[in-house]
Order: structure tokens, then C-alpha cells, then sequence
């Protein structure tokens, strides 16, 4: 028995094709007015499917990722600091460091855009299909050391699952708890077993990371996984923060 359009409209919702039944109407009408044949319409069809099927999933994903902005490398002004390593960013943004399992350390001075490529980076993982988890690294570690065990095992296991982990500003508060740092070793340790890699970006020279880890061998063994296969990164240069809170004042100060 034939079924009219809305039948069919119904049929696919059932069937939970709604990116068919979205465009159903469209690609009918479009078939109608072309005379085009009907693999060419049914192949337009699948292909609408397929497409919202992948737009929702990078949309879960990025949900997931825990990143608050979609930052990219071309939002990025590259004539702002011209000793931002411009290359390496690229470098970075291919994504072959996830596969190689090689960490990315974004070091240096305030405001220069270190979390912005980290993000940039995250965001562009999770529309390549890897599985991202994006943390601030003192508010991860301060929930951590107030969450229940069974909170714990749940934020550790995203934090050493995921195909990219990056920790953001770490030790920005300088010294960080003895829960945070054993935290810090287990999942650096971890996911150094596992070949995951983990970009950390943070302000905070490598040479001064042991006086706020508080322990010689700890942050010996921490530093040494996280810079075996590595690409360091510096930053330098003047803050962006600053130049836009002068932009603001002088625009204030104008009016
Ligand atoms: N070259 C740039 N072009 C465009 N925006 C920039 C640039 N550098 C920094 N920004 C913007 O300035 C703000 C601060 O940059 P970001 O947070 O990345 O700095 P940071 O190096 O991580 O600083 P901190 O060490 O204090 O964490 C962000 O909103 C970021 O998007
Ligand atoms: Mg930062």
C-alpha cells in the first residue's frame, strides 16, 4: 500500500531517520521541479541523515569536552605577539600529536594566548571525532579533593579516558594541595602508560613546577613523563588582556 508524504514523514520519525523526514519535503519538491531521477533524490536524503546524525554527535561531544567556547587558530591575531610560535601551533592543530600519543606543554607569560590555543586545540579534536576532556586545573583539582570517592573515581576516569586531556592554567595558584598533586601524578603517570596525550598549559616556568608540587621526587617523575615525547612551546610577549582593557578605558574615557 502506498503511503502519502506525511505518512511517510511519520514513517521515518518512527523509524528515527528525522534527518530524512526534515528535508522530506524539500528533496520531493526539489525532485519534482528537476525530474531527477530517483537514486539521486534517495542519495540526498541519506546524505541529509548522515549529516545531522554527525553535526549531533560533534555537538555531544563538545558538550561532553567540558570547553565553555568555540575558539579556533583563525580568531587568533598572529600579529599581536610575532613570538607566539606560530608554527608549532599549526603544528599542533593537525591533531597528529593525539595519534603519536606526544604531550603539548604551552608555557610562558600571561595573557598571551596559551589557553586560547589549548582551546582552540580542544574544540578542533572534538569536531575531528576524538574524545576531549578540557579542565581548568585548580578548579578540577579543588572539586576533586572535596568530592566523594565514587565522585572521584567518576572525574578520573574522564580525565585518563579521554583521547586528549588538556589542563588549563596549571598552578595558577602556585602551591596546589597534596591531594591535587598526587592526582596530577596519577593521571600524568596513566596516561603516559597509555600513549594519551595531555596539554597543560601554564604561566608558571617548568624549573619553579617542584616548589609548588612540594616533593623532589613527585614532581621529578611528573615533569619527567609529561616532557618525554613532548613539544614545548613558549610564549612570549605582551598580554592581550592588557591591550583589550586599554581598548575599553580609552573607548569609556571617549564617550
Ligand atoms: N594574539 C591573540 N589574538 C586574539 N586574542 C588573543 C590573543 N592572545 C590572547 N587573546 C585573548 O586574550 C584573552 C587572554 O588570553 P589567554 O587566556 O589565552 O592567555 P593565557 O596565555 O592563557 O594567560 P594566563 O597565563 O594568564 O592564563 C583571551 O580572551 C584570548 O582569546
Ligand atoms: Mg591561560
Amino acid at each position: 500500500m502506498a503511503l502519502n508524504k506525511q505518512e511517510i514523514g511519520r514513517a521515518l520519525i518512527e523509524l528515527r531517520l528525522s534527518g530524512m523526514a526534515a528535508t522530506l519535503d524539500t528533496r520531493v519538491l526539489q525532485a519534482q521541479a528537476s525530474q531527477q531521477p530517483f537514486m539521486e533524490t534517495f542519495c540526498m536524503l541519506l546524505q541529509d541523515e548522515q549529516d545531522l546524525r554527525r553535526s549531533r554527535l560533534t555537538e555531544r561531544r563538545f558538550k561532553h569536552c567540558g570547553l565553555d567556547e568555540r575558539l579556533s587558530l583563525t580568531d587568533f591575531d598572529w600579529h599581536f605577539n610575532p613570538k607566539v610560535p606560530r608554527q608549532a601551533c599549526f603544528e599542533l592543530h593537525t591533531l597528529k600529536f593525539i595519534a603519536e600519543g606526544i604531550n603539548g606543554l604551552l608555557i610562558g607569560k600571561p595573557g598571551t594566548g596559551k589557553s586560547h590555543i589549548a582551546k582552540a586545540l580542544a574544540y578542533q579534536a572534538t569536531l575531528q571525532g576524538y574524545g576531549v576532556r578540557y579542565v581548568e586545573a585548580d578548579s578540577v583539582f579543588a572539586h576533586y579533593c572535596l568530592a566523594s570517592p565514587a565522585e572521584q573515581t567518576k572525574l578520573l576516569k574522564g580525565m585518563l579516558e579521554a583521547d586528549l586531556l588538556v589542563l588549563d592554567d596549571l598552578f595558577l595558584a602556585r602551591r596546589i594541595s597534596d591531594g591535587a598533586a598526587e592526582l596530577l601524578q596519577t593521571v600524568v603517570h596513566r596516561r603516559y602508560k597509555l600513549r594519551r596525550s595531555i596539554v597543560v598549559t601554564s604561566n608558571r616556568i617548568v624549573e619553579d613546577w617542584g616548589k609548588y608540587l612540594g616533593d623532589h621526587t613527585m614532581s621529578t617523575t611528573i615533569l619527567d613523563r609529561l616532557m618525554h615525547r613532548s613539544a614545548l612551546l613558549a610564549f612570549e610577549g605582551k598580554s592581550y588582556r592588557l591591550k583589550e582593557a586599554v581598548k575599553r578605558l580609552t573607548s569609556a574615557a571617549a564617550t
